[in-house]
């Protein structure tokens, strides 16, 4: 059975959302190598090239269930921030909010029907929770280092 078009669809709303917030870290990697920390640009540029591999995990689905799988246009991404502390929080909002696509999906896997689509967002679902549990770790590591422990926050991200 072949997926829908309406699925199809969303499956290519949410390659470009993955693309999307590809670029996003790497525009904060970006911003951290402009201050000179390198263990957050480093994590940030991880980040990225795990954004883009779940947009390749949706492309591959897409086309193998007969999807008509589609790259678009990816809108501009934020290039500044407050502080280091203040793209932490972006992030951590950021997974949220893809939280948030990855159930509406889920959502039209199970109005379409497609136990198999179901199947396979499932690992979606488990990563979403992930993303966001590391990105909220970050972030109690700023509430209890304060602005002094920025190095060694630096330093533990560098370890990614
Ligand atoms: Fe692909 Fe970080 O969600």
């Amino acid at each position: 059975m072949e997926m829908t078009k309406k699925l199809s669809d969303a499956f290519n709303k949410q390659v470009q959302a993955e693309m999307w917030s590809s670029n996003l870290y790497l525009s904060m990697a970006i911003y951290f190598m402009d201050m000179g920390l390198e263990g957050c640009a480093n994590w940030m540029k991880k980040q990225a090239q795990e954004e883009l591999e779940h947009a390749h995990r949706l492309i591959d689905y897409s086309s193998k269930r007969g999807g008509k799988a589609r790259v678009s246009q990816i809108d501009e991404v934020p290039f500044e921030w407050e502080s280091p502390q203040a793209v932490f929080e972006h992030v951590y909002k950021h997974e949220c909010h893809v939280s948030e696509l990855i159930d509406k999906l889920m959502d039209l896997a199970i109005a379409e029907n497609d136990k198999a689509t179901q199947e396979m967002l499932r690992w979606f679902v488990n990563e979403q929770v992930e993303e966001e549990e590391t990105a909220k770790g970050i972030l109690d590591k700023f509430a209890v280092y304060g602005v002094h422990g920025l190095y060694c926050i630096d330093h533990e991200l560098g370890k990614r």
